[in-house]
């Protein structure tokens, strides 16, 4: 069966949308519906796509739609996703705006896929640094149970979308080019050539950023662990696309390093995760190491040791692509967990 596909939004995450669809032969029936805010041709996964303005009779007829607009009140979804799913599609939310209200499923096919229901066909994908996270914590936490998490993420400026990477691209040639960095504020607060910026998203209450909260709200909600001890630190890093993070977790129960990656290397066990771990032999993941083929949708994770300054203590980095496994990947994985469970139609 062939299914009629829509995407809102053609950025960084818009574009990956379209290439993983292709990779992994999503059956579509005819061309994707390809919508933003104006009409134009454009180059998107690696093909000239003719971008439709958005508009209510373009959702007419689809099955499901992807979305990968911007947030906020005039945001994408906001704006488009009742419109959708009153077409009768179902919506693959990108965006941050509907993840926290309660009856709209935050998903991650490889931790709980069975949240989905038939009940409201508007699906959100979670922040990227929380999808990378609790890809390689749920199978820990099913082993040893979490008791609390000390998380600090080193961000890509692509985790902004296209604008911050054009502004780093920018700032970068200027800064090879001995020139003093100018900065567009309303990207970055400072420049990202070369520092890196314990700030993304907006301050809110305790002085946590919105970016952190997320890390926080969204963890306990798709592991459905509403106590769940967690505090994050996020950093944006100039590197163009890669999330890693630094994970410090506490556990219930003893795991040592053995044990973790005995369950981490399992695909049973940890779909989704990849290990490097040889430090000896120089063996961690890096963000390069995400854009490699072999690696590209993968939570690559690494430096996993025991932390003795706390008991049944362990330390680990993980590194994923946010603009694929943190977010296109994660959704077209949705839509084929629809599939696979009859719904999609
Ligand atoms: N970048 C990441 O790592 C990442 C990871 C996880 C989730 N997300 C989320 O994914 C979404 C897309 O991210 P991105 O980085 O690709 O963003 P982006 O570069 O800002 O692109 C946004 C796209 O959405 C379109 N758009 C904005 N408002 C719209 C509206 N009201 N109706 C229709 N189209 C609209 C824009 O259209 P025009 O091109 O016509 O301006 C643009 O094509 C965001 O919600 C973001 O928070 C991003």
């Amino acid at each position: 069966m062939a299914f009629r596909v829509g995407v809102v939004g053609v950025g960084p995450v818009g574009d990956r949308i379209l290439r993983v669809l292709k990779e992994r032969d999503f059956s579509i029936e005819g061309a994707p519906v390809v919508m933003a805010t104006r009409e134009r041709v454009e180059m998107l996964a690696d093909e000239e796509v003719l971008v439709r303005k958005v508009a209510p009779e373009l959702f007419e007829g689809l099955d499901v739609v992807f979305f990968a607009g911007r947030e906020g009140a005039k945001g994408a979804s906001v704006e488009w996703g009742r419109v959708a799913t009153d077409a009768g599609a179902w919506v693959i939310d990108n965006g941050g705006d509907f993840r926290m209200t309660p009856g709209y499923a935050l998903i991650v096919p490889e931790v709980n896929m069975d949240a989905v229901s038939e009940e409201n066909r508007h699906i959100c994908s979670p922040n990227c640094s929380t999808i990378q996270m609790v890809v390689a914590i749920n199978p820990l936490h099913r082993a040893a149970g979490v008791k609390r998490i000390v998380v600090s993420t080193y961000q890509a400026v692509s985790g902004w979308g296209q604008r911050a990477m054009e502004e780093f691209e920018h700032q970068v040639s200027r800064y090879a080019a001995g020139e003093p960095v100018e900065f567009d504020p309303s990207v970055f607060a400072k420049p990202i050539a070369f520092d890196c910026l314990p700030h993304i998203g907006s301050f809110k209450d305790g002085l946590y950023t919105s970016e952190e909260l997320k890390m926080v709200y969204e963890t306990r909600k798709i592991m459905e662990e509403p106590e769940m001890a967690i505090t994050a630190t996020a950093v944006r890093v100039p590197v163009v696309i890669g999330h890693a993070e630094s994970v410090n977790v506490e556990f219930e129960r003893p795991l040592s390093r053995h044990e973790a990656l005995e369950i981490l290397r399992d695909p049973e066990q940890s779909p989704g995760v990849t290990v490097i771990d040889d430090p000896q032999e120089l063996q961690y993941p890096t963000q390069a190491d995400c854009l490699a083929d072999e690696h590209k949708d993968a939570v690559l994770v690494g430096r996993v040791r025991e932390d003795p300054s706390v008991e049944h203590g362990l330390n680990l980095w993980c590194v994923s692509d946010n603009l694929r496994k943190g977010a296109a990947t994660n959704t077209v994985q949705i839509a084929e967990g629809l599939i696979e469970r009859d719904l999609l139609a």
